[in-house]
């Protein structure tokens, strides 16, 4: 199978923009001594730093560019906003559909007796009201978090009328926008604290680099969750106090931050409308290809309240068969099973046998969409 179409994207992008590469290129083959605030040459590696923390701000709407931390991921960056905000006793608000890389931390401090959690119920679609904010809300609630859009069933969620809900109870809001961020806009507004991304998938980014974007509350109240060296106010055993020092330890990940630049600067030139504008079309494409086949369908019945992820089975086949067969016989690569959000397919009704995920890009051509469609026409019809 010479074949390879990757329909993978909501999992990690494929191609890198030319951005990207150079960005990389130029800082392999002239500045990879470069350590930002650990000697050499310091000061230019503080400046690369500084200046993809620029402009993820721009991309962002921060600011301040000192409230832009860095680190390894979605995943370490919701680690740090759930157990930076939380306080021993309280209690957190967050939706059925969440992620492993918030479900799991949530459900540590559970354990541990340090907080208790509510789980806000959503539709068999992924629809949320979010009037279920302010109803769950008790004196000690401190943090609202939840997903931009699911992972699994691709709805975008209504997080404005949800934060500002929170807001108006007090509350701080984090929103994990992994799935999000590079595909449409995420700005950080009055209503949001945080928003924790990742670098590698919609940003098409090196992988290992995500972050946080602050709000002035969050970063005044976030207690750092991992601590070490800084480079800075190295006399004292206590992490500095100012940012974003306070919240990143340890050597930084240069060439997953200068990725981030130039993910950014990619994204400014092809514009985030575009981005969005392309990206429904062609999972309009598909789904509605899909009412055409004997499949079932997860998630809203459009591609209008959608991102580019389409979670679907056909009747009777695992979901785990199919993507072996797409990817054996069409050299089609998906994702099937629970895709790390076993909450979410609880919600839909999949669990625990999963689905099978198509989920695109922006390098999806509309001609790889319809050679999709075919390779499920043949699959179905073959049983
Ligand atoms: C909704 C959501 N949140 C968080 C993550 C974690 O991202 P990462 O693995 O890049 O840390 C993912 C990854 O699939 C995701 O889909």
């Amino acid at each position: 199978m010479t074949v390879r179409i990757h329909m993978n994207h909501a999992a990690t992008s494929a191609t890198k923009p030319k951005e990207v590469v150079d960005a990389l290129t130029a800082y392999l083959l002239e500045n990879s001594h470069q350590s930002a605030g650990r000697g050499g040459d310091e000061l230019s590696a503080m400046r690369t730093v500084f200046e993809s923390r620029r402009a993820l701000a721009e991309l962002f709407g921060a600011g301040d560019p000192s409230h832009v931390v860095f680190t390894s991921g979605a995943t370490e960056s919701l680690n740090m906003a759930i157990h930076g905000l939380a306080a021993d006793g309280c209690h957190i608000l967050a939706t059925c559909l969440e992620h492993n890389a918030v479900a799991r931390p949530l459900h540590l401090l559970q354990k541990w007796g340090r907080a208790g959690v509510t789980w806000l119920a959503c539709g068999p679609d992924g629809g949320f009201d979010p009037g279920a904010v302010a109803k769950a809300v008790r004196p000690n609630t401190r943090f609202l978090v939840m997903t931009h859009a699911s992972n699994v069933l691709g709805n975008v969620l209504p997080v404005a009328e949800a934060f500002a809900a929170a807001k108006a109870c007090g509350l701080f809001t984090v929103l994990d926008a992994a799935q999000t961020a590079g595909h449409m806009e995420v700005r950080l507004d009055a209503d949001t604290d945080v928003i924790a991304f990742t670098g590698h998938k919609g940003l098409r980014g090196a992988a290992g680099v995500g972050g946080l974007i602050l709000s002035e509350a969050a970063a005044a109240h976030m207690a750092p969750w991992k601590a070490g060296g800084t480079g800075s106010q190295s006399q004292s055993l206590d992490m500095p106090d100012f940012m974003p020092d306070k919240l990143e330890a340890g050597t930084p990940n240069m060439l997953g931050i200068i990725s981030l630049r130039g993910a950014a600067e990619a994204i400014r030139g092809a514009g985030l409308a575009n981005i969005r504008g392309y990206e429904k079309e062609i999972t309009g494409r598909f789904v509605a290809g899909l009412k055409d086949l004997p499949v079932d369908l997860y998630g809203p019945s459009g591609a209008e309240n959608r991102m580019p992820v389409v979670s679907m089975n056909i009747p009777g086949m695992d979901a785990g068969v199919l993507a072996r067969r797409l990817s054996g016989e069409f050299g089609i690569e998906t994702r099937s099973g629970l895709h790390c959000a076993p909450l979410a397919h609880q919600t839909a009704g999949t669990f625990p046998q999963g689905t099978l995920r198509f989920s695109f890009g922006v390098d999806t051509t509309p001609e790889e969409v319809d050679y999709a469609l075919d390779a499920l026409a043949k699959i179905a019809a073959s049983l």
